[in-house]
């Protein structure tokens, strides 16, 4: 009887300690991007000092909201939905304890190395060599412990959601893996064994599908489950949702070349990425809108659920720097977005509106489910933490925009006899106003993020797991 119970109940205990880590490195991570935004503002807050520089805390704070953040919110919400829609327990408990462990090494090396200045120097890559062969083997864990999940699984079809990940997870140990082959030369330094544009086009291939398929194809995983679930309707177009993960995956995989406009990069490699760049509008509003409409018929929910709007309001972020993205991959608009705080604007309307807000209702809806409770402790403060964090997107993105565009224009005003109009100096006087409403939305974001780590922290020590866990084994042995 004991075997059977503990082989049919989930693990929630990988799916807790990642769900934890999420909003702890969340805090941590976005507390830095304030940091980095006050920087950039007071400049004095370098301190003076290597470590503590905007050069080696920027690559920290990407690494911390992209990998540790980002990170354990998927790890967390695909161990859940890969239990929950395959009606069975994760493959194995040992192996997924180890990728839980082993990622939040690698995080905690990171920690340490960035600022001490080991780094690749590769965008979102920077970490050196013996890292990223760790990275590579809790990786390829994490690829076992998910497809052993799926190829066990109690139901007749893998439900869209698991699509999602699985694409997510093995096109990024591909990525890592291409990106990062590299020569060591000492324990902390190693170089790429690709030269020049070469180079760069591996590199940027690996950029933009990490936004592809680790900011992306990963988060619509969550959306395909938790959206439905918070709704509580299906999902508007289960055949949307298919043509929706092929056409996704097969075009995100060739945009990359929309980072290198105007390079040494080939000409046609450059309008390749552009135009593969716009038909992503396509299968990018296709899952946009098929999670929206599962609202439908459910609107009212809207006005009640706090948790829903996070997921809403998500998907309306997602939409926007969708749209936005292939916009700014066309050359001549690139030609002046480039470079500018527009694409930093770009960048967090994805990261924040979508990225964080769709995993900040995902966990709300999971944190009471695996720790065997009705609900968050308030959902008062879930709906504080809402404006807080919409607020917060809004003001970032907004001053990045006027920034961008402000200086875009500024550096490319000539006067009649061909000198530049403005200095550099000039126009990163005129950006001051928007570096300090960016720091501010970013402070508003952050506060949402303490509230919601006090959240948890109430609702945690009020949950007993252990009996939780119990008794959702004998309840599943029952059925
Ligand atoms: C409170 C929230 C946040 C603040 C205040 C913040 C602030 C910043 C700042 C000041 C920069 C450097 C901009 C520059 O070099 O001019 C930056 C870069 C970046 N941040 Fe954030 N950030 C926040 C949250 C996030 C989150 C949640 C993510 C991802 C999930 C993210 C991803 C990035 C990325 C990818 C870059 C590099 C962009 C590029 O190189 O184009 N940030 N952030
Ligand atoms: C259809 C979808 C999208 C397209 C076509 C697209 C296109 C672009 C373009 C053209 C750039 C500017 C490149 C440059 O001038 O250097 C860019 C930058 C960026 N985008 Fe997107 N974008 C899309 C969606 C997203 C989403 C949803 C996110 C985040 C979740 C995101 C994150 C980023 C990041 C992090 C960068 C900065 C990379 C860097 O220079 O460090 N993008 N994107």
């Amino acid at each position: 009887m004991s075997t059977a119970i503990s082989q049919t109940a989930y693990n929630y205990k990988v799916v807790r300690q990642f769900a934890i880590m999420t909003v702890v490195w969340g805090v941590i991570g976005m507390a830095l991007g304030v940091l980095i935004a006050a920087q950039l503002v007071w400049p004095d807050l370098n301190l003076n000092l290597p470590w503590t520089s905007f050069g080696r805390l920027r690559p920290l704070h990407t690494n911390a909201v992209i990998f540790a953040f980002g990170g354990c919110a998927l790890f967390a919400t695909s161990y859940y939905v890969v239990q929950r829609t395959s009606h069975t327990r994760l493959i194995s408990d040992g192996l997924a304890a180890f990728t839980f462990w082993g990622w939040q090494a690698v995080i905690v090396l990171a920690v340490i190395s960035l600022p001490m200045g080991w780094t690749s120097s590769k965008e979102y890559a920077e970490l050196e060599w013996p890292i990223d062969i760790l990275i590579a083997v809790v990786w390829i864990t994490y690829a076992i412990v998910f497809f052993g999940t799926i190829v066990k699984r109690k139901t007749k079809h893998i439900y869209v959601g698991n699509w999602f990940y699985g694409g997510f997870i093995l096109t990024v140990a591909m990525l890592h893996i291409v990106n990062n082959l590299e020569i060591p030369v000492t324990w902390f330094k190693s170089y790429s064994i690709y030269a020049g544009a070469t180079d760069a086009m591996v590199q940027w291939w690996y950029g933009h599908n990490a936004v592809g398929f680790f900011l992306t194809a990963g988060f619509l995983g969550m959306m395909y489950y938790f959206v439905p679930k918070q709704a509580e309707r299906p999902i508007y177009s289960y055949r949307l949702s298919i043509v929706h993960f092929w056409a996704l995956i097969s075009v995100y995989i060739w945009a990359g070349p929309h980072h290198l406009h105007y390079t040494a990069l080939p000409d046609w490699a450059q309008s390749l990425g552009m135009v593969m760049s716009i038909i992503l509008l396509a299968p990018s509003w296709g899952g946009m809108i098929n999670g929206m409409m599962t609202l439908s018929g459910a609107w009212h929910k809207l006005r009640s659920d706090p948790i829903l709007r996070f997921l809403v309001v998500s998907l309306a972020f997602y939409g926007m720097s969708t749209f936005e993205g292939p916009m700014m991959s066309i050359k001549t608009v690139n030609a002046l977005s480039h470079y500018t705080d527009w694409t930093i604007g770009h960048v967090h309307a994805g990261a924040l509106g979508w990225v964080a807000m769709i995993s900040i209702g995902a966990l709300y809806h999971m944190i009471p489910k695996v720790y065997g409770r009705e609900q968050m402790h308030s959902i008062g403060l879930i709906n504080t933490h809402f404006w807080l964090a919409t607020i917060g997107t809004v003001l970032y993105i907004a001053s990045m925009w006027v920034n961008g565009i402000t200086q875009g224009l500024m550096w490319r005003a000539v006067n009649e006899d061909g000198t530049l109009t403005y200095s550099f100096v000039e126009a990163l006087e005129a950006s001051h106003p928007g570096f300090v409403i960016r720091a501010l939305g970013g402070a508003f974001f952050v506060a949402g993020m303490l509230l919601m780590a006090y959240n948890t922290w109430r609702t945690v020590r009020a949950a007993k797991p252990a009996e939780f866990d119990t008794a959702a084994k004998i309840v599943e042995v029952a059925h």
